[in-house]
């Protein structure tokens, strides 16, 4: 049968009057689909079904927020569980404390721990946190890097013609919406990434101002781009020795990288870490930990953090069923998703190859991001800006999509293995990928 989205079609068409791009975040709108998103209804495993019964292995899982895929066995049993006695309290309960200490067991620096329900106010929390404990007022944040939406960090993490950034030794801030309070920006500091001599410019050009150095531990919002070897520790350093905190935003990479993400991963020592996503498997669950000399700040007189559904009962049942999966047997969680990835990432490299199409394949484990592009890497926002057809990346993504393979269409987002991908899933979707190069040849 021809592949069909009628009903997606007749669905969008009703959107139109009432929501705005078809949804709740311009991410998930025509902007990224083409004429109109795909209106999705249920998910099993490592597939998503639509309204007109399309079946479809789902690479994008959520922007990351499904680290066993879609609707696991114990996390459904947990959830429904909490839903039945009680949905949430706002009151102290002992699944927060249970889920807390989970944290500190799996990641190094989280001697203290606090509940939020998304990245965004993670972060938030921690940049106002940072500025509390130091009396500092900039915050150093790189270029392409994304940290959730609110005003003080949302400049230069979208794409741009290139010319508009200025110089690399002095970066053009470039605001990403309407709308914002010029003045936060003012104490935003932008610096490229992965460039230790700039980073070390900037922190000399403003001495005693800056309260924190943010980053993601490895791009995740400009496809994937890793860590050059031993930026992240020279990073650290540079933080260390000026009395600038470092905060890690492992939103995207917590509970995916390793058990104790891009912290344990690259050996690194953060005063504050983000999390988001992948904690919550599919519910609204964040978290900001660190260092307790910098964390019992949060305490009341010190610097506020309220939020009348943090720590949620059923998002932490979901979080504590997630870990306890996701640490089974010694992490195999963890070597299944890398090897799944592994082996996706190679088939796609030899496809690409074969076809003599200008593609390459960026991943760090389970984080893979095809890049339509002559160079053969791409290690900054700038390179990305300058060199990846995002339009050939839309096009191709959106072919897939009739051979029974989701992911996003934004060249600037990436894939991801959960622990519900297999082997099958791999061939299948290689072999879906032949499919969509023939038709958009
Ligand atoms: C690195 C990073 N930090 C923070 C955020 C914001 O998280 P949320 O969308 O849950 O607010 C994101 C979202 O994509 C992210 O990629």
């Amino acid at each position: 049968m021809a592949f069909n989205t009628e009903e997606s079609r007749q669905l969008y068409e009703r959107t139109v009057g009432v929501l705005i791009e078809a949804s709740s975040s311009s991410s998930r709108g025509p902007a990224n689909f083409g004429k109109y998103p795909i209106f999705m209804e249920r998910g099993r495993g490592s597939c998503i079904y639509d309204v007109d019964g399309n079946e479809y292995i789902d690479w994008m899982m959520a922007f990351g927020a499904l680290p066993l895929g879609h609707a696991h066995p114990e996390v459904v049993e947990a959830i429904t569980g909490a839903v039945a006695t009680g949905a949430h309290f706002a009151t102290a309960t002992p699944i927060e404390l249970e889920v807390a200490e989970m944290l500190q067991l799996m990641v190094r620096n989280a001697e203290r721990v606090r509940f939020a329900n998304t990245g965004t106010e993670a972060v938030m929390a921690a940049i106002r946190l940072a500025r509390g404990v130091t009396g500092r007022p900039k915050i150093l944040k790189f270029e392409g890097h994304y940290h959730g939406w609110h005003d003080d960090l949302l400049v230069s993490s979208n794409v741009v013609p290139v010319s508009s950034l200025g110089l690399r030794s002095d970066p053009v801030k470039v605001p990403d919406s309407s709308g914002l309070n010029r003045s936060a920006l003012d104490d935003t500091i932008i610096v490229p990434w992965n460039d230790l001599p700039a980073l070390q410019r900037a922190i000399e050009n403003h001495p005693g101002q800056i309260a924190a150095i943010i980053t993601e531990g490895i791009m995740a919002n400009m496809g994937v781009i890793p860590p050059a070897k031993g930026y992240l520790q020279g990073l650290q350093d540079l933080a260390k020795t000026n009395g600038i905190l470092f905060i890690l935003d492992e939103t995207v990479t917590g509970f995916r990288i390793a058990p104790g993400g891009c912290q344990e991963y690259y050996k690194l020592s953060p005063d504050l870490v983000t999390f988001g996503k992948a904690l919550g498997c599919g519910l609204p669950v964040a978290a900001l930990c660190g260092r307790a000399e910098v964390m019992d700040a949060l305490q009341w007189g010190g610097v506020l953090h309220y939020g009348t559904h943090n720590g949620s009962r059923i998002g932490m049942f979901a979080a504590r069923a997630n870990l306890r999966v996701l640490t089974r047997d010694n992490n195999t969680a963890f070597r299944h998703t890398w090897r799944i990835a592994e082996r996706l990432c190679e088939g796609y490299r030899h496809l690409f190859q074969k076809k003599g199409i200008g593609v390459i394949v960026q991943n760090v484990g389970p984080m893979f991001q095809l890049m339509f592009t002559d160079q053969p890497a791409i290690r900054d926002y700038r390179e990305f800006c300058q060199h990846v057809d995002r339009a050939a990346f839309q096009k191709f993504v959106l072919s897939l999509f009739e051979f029974g393979v989701y992911a996003s269409p934004s060249a600037a987002l990436h894939s991801i293995v959960t622990l519900a991908h297999t082997d099958e899933d791999v061939d299948r979707t290689l072999e879906a990928a032949e499919k969509a190069l023939e038709t958009v040849a």
